[in-house]
């Protein structure tokens, strides 16, 4: 298992890129599902959730060609409609075949995806969903298996609570039903936006995308198409982080500045220097004292809960205290008890962490728990006095392609070791 070394001190100077979207391109793997025409999807990060997706394609009978961050999908017939517990327990998303299988073969077989480490995360909704165009549902065995022989028809479906994959994953069911659908209470993400483009391209009627009521029109088959991937605004606000907490100056490019919008404006609240140099870049610079800022996670346009961690780094910089609220997943503080380990005052009770700063950091052993985590942990080292040796670091695989090399090249002392 590889580990990061980190030396923390040198503040970060120059420009990152940003890759495409993992959390865009999992769903627009899903879609090609929709068609038996090929679909090419641009920009797609080289991670390791987008290779489990890959696999579980090729399992469902798809053919997929992946080339330097171009992917090109075939799904000319889908040989068995499954996504197989071994797939689903390490990718959730996994749940994102569910709609567009149902929609395309008349049935899928899909893994319950059972605990995870930030929360509870059912699918219930994405069950729901699909009820209420018809799939009749029945599980057993750990598997959720949904049928629509006669293909499934329009209807109204309101979430009641927000959910992202949920909302993806309707959208691609019903895009080939009878009828129109209406999603109330849909999720407002810049990925929802994306994938809503990538299907109308390949000939859906949807409108509404990006907004909480999404109207689509059934039609009676889709087309191939071809679609570059938005950028990945996780990773952006990582990058973005990494300046501030170092106190120092750093392009993040290739981006787009309006995903990242609640940072920004947390960011310059905190003291550091935002600008956007041009459409596709932010300048984050950071020099002197931050402030603790107090930030509660939303849905889209909120506080991105994939951005808590990172931000509850920061604080242990700022001076104050900041209170950090987690609304989104009930089990999203791992990282904290690992800041602790490395010298900051935290204190959790429940969904709310009190983050008292500034307080120096020392380098330690830590592990991560989960993708952001990770990534939030590498932040902390950045700025610890000493050697941090991160544990586990396969998570930060999961959706950060080369973190490493991109700190580095900004004068970070981080080097991967087996
Ligand atoms: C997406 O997960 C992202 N994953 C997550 O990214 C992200 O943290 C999350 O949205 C919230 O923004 C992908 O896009 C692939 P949800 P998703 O359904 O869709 C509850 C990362 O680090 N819920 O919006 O699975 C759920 O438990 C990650 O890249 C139900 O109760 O999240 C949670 O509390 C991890 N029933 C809330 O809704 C359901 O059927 C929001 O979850 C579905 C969700």
């Amino acid at each position: 298992m590889d580990k990061f070394v980190i030396t923390g001190g040198n503040a970060l100077r120059g420009e990152i890129p940003v890759n495409g979207s993992k959390n865009s391109a999992l769903p627009a793997l899903a879609a090609a599902l929709l068609t038996a025409e090929p679909v090419t999807l641009h920009r797609i990060p080289h991670v390791r959730d987008i290779r489990t997706m890959q696999r579980l394609l090729v399992d469902v009978g798809a053919r997929v060609d992946i080339e330097d961050g171009v992917v090109r999908l075939e799904a000319s017939k889908i040989v068995s409609p499954e996504a197989p517990y071994e797939l689903v327990k390490t990718m959730r998303a996994s749940s994102l075949v569910l709609g567009p299988l149902v929609a395309r073969a008349g049935r899928a077989r899909v893994s319950l995806p059972g605990g995870c480490a930030i929360g509870a995360r059912p699918i219930n909704l994405h069950i729901f969903g699909l009820e209420q165009l018809g799939a009749r549902i029945h599980q057993s065995h750990g598997y959720i298996e949904a049928v629509a022989p006669d293909g499934l028809r329009g209807a109204t479906v309101h979430f009641d609570r927000i959910t992202v994959t949920g909302t993806e994953d309707l959208m691609m069911a019903a895009v080939l039903a009878k009828g129109e659908t209406v999603l109330r209470n849909a999720a407002r993400e810049p990925e929802v936006v994306d994938l809503a483009e990538l299907l109308s391209k390949m000939g859906a009627k949807i409108e509404g995308a990006g907004t909480s009521t999404i109207r689509i029109e059934g039609v009676e088959q889709l087309g191939g198409a071809e679609h570059t991937i938005i950028p990945d605004r996780i990773e952006a606000g990582t990058f973005m982080v990494a300046a501030a907490i170092t106190g120092g100056d750093v392009t993040v490019t290739q981006c787009n500045p309006e995903h990242v919008g609640a940072l920004v404006a947390k960011l310059q609240q905190a003291g550091a220097e935002v600008t956007q140099p041009t459409a596709g870049s932010v300048r984050v610079r950071a020099s002197g004292k931050l402030r603790s800022v107090d930030m509660t996670t939303e849905e889209y346009p909120g506080f991105a809960t994939d951005l808590q961690a990172q931000y509850m780094a920061l604080m242990t910089q700022a001076e104050g205290i900041a209170i950090i609220v987690e609304t989104i997943f009930e089990n999203r503080f791992m990282h904290a008890q690992e800041m602790a380990r490395m010298g900051a005052n935290i204190r959790v009770d429940g969904k709310q962490a009190m983050v008292a700063g500034p307080r120096a950091l020392s380098g330690a052993g830590v592990i991560a728990s989960d993708l952001r985590a990770s990534a939030s942990l590498v932040l902390a080292a950045l700025v610890a006095k000493g050697e941090t040796v991160i544990d586990r670091v396969y998570h930060i695989d999961r959706g950060y392609e080369k973190i490493e090399q991109k700190l580095a090249a900004a004068g970070a002392r981080i080097e991967r070791v087996e």
